[in-house]
């Protein structure tokens, strides 16, 4: 069905470029520049910040902006392209933080129990627990735990913020229990299409009150510009798109080092927007809305690359 519509895109599309039989020059958008604010301060001397940043493999550049203090910054300005990304990324944690306390009518987290599920470098966790929230984040590489371990404990949050190494399609309430509030950011489009389903009702079950996701969808664009393969169903009614991950036959060990793609699956799934709503309805939540801004990218990105609040 998507694909029909995309064809009929594609076509008129040509027919106005000139260009028959391919799309041309698909708009791919841009991050949103944007100055990080940081609004909690490093506990830690110049000398521990400096150490412990040498033992967390610093070849990998960080994907989460911290500013350590000291002039000790985990993704530097003069690193074009991982600063912009790292401070788009941090649009997504400082809105969700301010859309929660708006919604509870509270200036603070304290009390509320938070899950970070696939929390990379933590960053969004940290936003979290700045406002007083106990945040647990769950995460499959090893380096991604440390580097959340020692961020906590940089700003003085690790009572806080406890890490768990492990992978998000098999955590769940009999393991962890369930949250306040619940962030599956950029992880749902790095699953394969057999985890669409189980990964959405894993996270409802887990949500007691407010959950958020980020996540890429199928559409034109994205079809297109990430060279999708499909459609494909999910659990044989939710229709999607695949995403190739990692290259066929890549070892264990390339596809670990691949730090923000999936932990082993070749192919992931991004379902079609349509699809995923029902899905998130079906699962148990009982509105679902979507974030506009704040928001990192700008059109046309924005138009896959959604965040989108669901109530319980
Ligand atoms: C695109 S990053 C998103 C990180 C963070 N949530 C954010 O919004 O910036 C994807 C993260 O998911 C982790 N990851 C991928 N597959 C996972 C799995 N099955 N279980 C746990 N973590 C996983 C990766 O290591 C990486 O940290």
């Amino acid at each position: 069905m998507l694909q029909k519509i995309f064809k009929k895109a594609a076509s008129k599309h040509n027919a106005k470029t000139g260009t028959p039989g391919k799309s041309t020059n698909p708009s791919k958008g841009t991050v949103a520049l944007r100055q990080p604010t940081q609004k909690y301060t490093g506990v830690l001397s110049q000398h521990e910040i400096q150490s412990e940043l040498k033992k967390l493999e610093p070849s990998t550049p960080w994907a989460h902006y911290y500013d350590f203090g000291h002039n000790l910054k985990s993704v530097n300005p003069s690193d074009a392209v991982f600063f912009k990304k790292a401070t788009g990324l941090k649009t997504i944690g400082e809105g969700i933080v301010d859309f929660t306390k708006s919604f509870l009518g509270r200036d603070n987290l304290n009390g509320l129990s938070v899950l970070d599920l696939a929390c990379g470098e933590a960053g969004h966790s940290i936003e979290f627990a700045n406002l007083g929230a106990t945040v647990m984040g769950v995460e499959g590489r090893d380096l991604y735990v440390k580097r959340s371990t020692f961020a906590a404990k940089a700003f003085g949050f690790d009572e806080r913020c406890k890490f768990l190494q492990s992978d998000v399609r098999t955590v769940g309430k009999k393991d962890i229990g369930s949250f306040d509030i619940t962030l599956l950011l950029g992880i749902l489009h790095h699953l394969g299409e057999n985890d669409f389903w189980p990964m959405l009702q894993n996270f409802a079950d887990m949500t007691d009150r407010l959950g958020f996701i980020y996540t890429h969808v199928s559409e034109f664009d994205s079809v297109t510009n990430h060279r999708l393969k499909g459609p494909v169903m999910a659990d044989g009614r939710f229709e999607g798109y695949l995403f190739q991950e990692h290259r066929e036959g890549a070892t264990e060990k390339e596809r670990l080092n691949q730090v923000r793609a999936s932990l082993d699956n070749t192919y992931s799934f991004w379902a079609r927007e349509e699809s995923l709503l029902r899905a998130l309805k079906e699962a148990g939540f009982s509105a679902v809305f979507k974030v506009l801004a704040p928001h990192p990218f700008e059109y046309p990105l924005s138009q896959y690359r959604v965040l989108y609040g669901c109530l319980k």
